[in-house]
């Protein structure tokens, strides 16, 4: 993914003919501001908040795009002014970066994206105060292992989408002191062949029927959860955190303590995807993710074993979490 971002910003640098340096300073400062925005709202955990992500996620991209489209030598005042004004989208420690912007220095000789955050003082880059400020202030808040965090994940991109859903998925039922999630290739499978068989109904998706064989293991019924959406989808890891927080999210509407009963069953609908993401006695589980090409969408598929939501079970396999 980071190699048709990089394209595509390759494309509107040869067609708007701006003066590279600038250009190249913009995308670095891009890269640190989203960098931010990302450590901050998404990967944090667990103070994760996904619309506040996708508040400052996207705008400077857009922001860049828009300034070089000026090319007539105001879109480095353009980018400043408007990036500026996208400064309180982050917490206020980020605000004394603010002023670095407007001391841009265009003129580099050689850098890389990861220069601010490896910065030791040598080096000279583009927009070079910003960047580092925004980085020192991430370090001071979160320590070094943010800065790691965004070097392996953003820079590098190595993580998968269900990768990501995985780990947050494991993270939130550590939350709830249950053991973690294992992956289960046949779960896999069953998901991946689910979500072909969605990709081709018409944008629409729906719950499988449960007699299904797809919708067995072992020749018990296994759980489902779908989701489909499109989370800031040009940077895939990410789709894979904000999938798992709204899972999670649902625990607002949980009738702690007395769980999903008779009673409340109509409370069931608002939840499933928190109580089924948290159930203790579930062991195993097989993500799939695939396009809605002609939707512009996304569908995510998983299945687990045993099956949690189970009539009855809430009370023992939804726990509440730890302080
Ligand atoms: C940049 O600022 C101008 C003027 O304040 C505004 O009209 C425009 O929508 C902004 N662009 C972006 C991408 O935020």
């Amino acid at each position: 993914m980071r190699l048709s971002a990089i394209l595509v910003f390759g494309c509107i640098a040869a067609t708007a003919a701006v003066d590279k340096s600038t250009d190249f300073g913009m995308r670095m400062v891009v890269d640190a501001y989203e960098s931010v925005c990302w450590y901050e709202y998404l990967k944090q955990f667990p103070n994760t908040d996904n619309s506040a992500y996708q508040k400052c996620g996207t705008q400077s991209s857009q922001i860049q795009a828009d300034a070089l489209e000026e090319a007539d030598g105001t879109e480095k005042d353009y980018f400043i002014k408007n990036l500026s004004s996208e400064m309180d989208k982050l917490p206020s420690d980020y605000e004394e970066c603010s002023s670095l912007l407007a001391s841009a220095t265009p003129d580099y000789k050689k850098a890389s994206r990861n220069d601010p955050l490896k910065d030791g003082g040598q080096k000279n880059y583009p927009f070079r105060g910003f960047s580092k400020c925004l980085m020192k202030t991430l370090e001071k808040r979160h320590g070094p292992q943010a800065l790691k965090a965004v070097d392996d994940e953003r820079i590098s991109g190595s993580k998968s989408v269900t990768g990501a859903l995985l780990e947050r998925t494991n993270q939130w039922r550590a939350l709830h002191g249950v053991e973690p999630l294992k992956l289960l290739k046949d779960l896999e499978e069953a998901a991946k062949e689910y979500t072909s068989e969605l990709v081709m109904m018409d944008c629409k998706y729906k719950k499988s029927n449960s007699n299904h064989p797809n919708r067995k293991y072992k020749g018990k019924k296994t759980g489902e959860v779908l989701d489909s959406g499109n989370y800031v989808a040009f940077k895939f890891a990410d789709s894979g955190y904000q999938i798992a927080n709204n899972w999670y999210n649902e625990i607002k509407d949980y009738p702690f303590p007395e769980g999903i009963t008779e009673e409340n069953i109509k409370v069931y609908g608002k939840v499933s995807r928190f109580t089924q993401t948290v159930w203790k006695n579930t062991e195993y589980v097989g993500f799939a993710y695939s396009e809605f090409t002609d939707c512009n969408n996304f569908v995510t598929v998983a299945r687990y074993y045993p099956t949690g939501n189970t009539k009855g079970g809430f009370q023992e396999n939804v726990l509440p979490p730890k302080e």
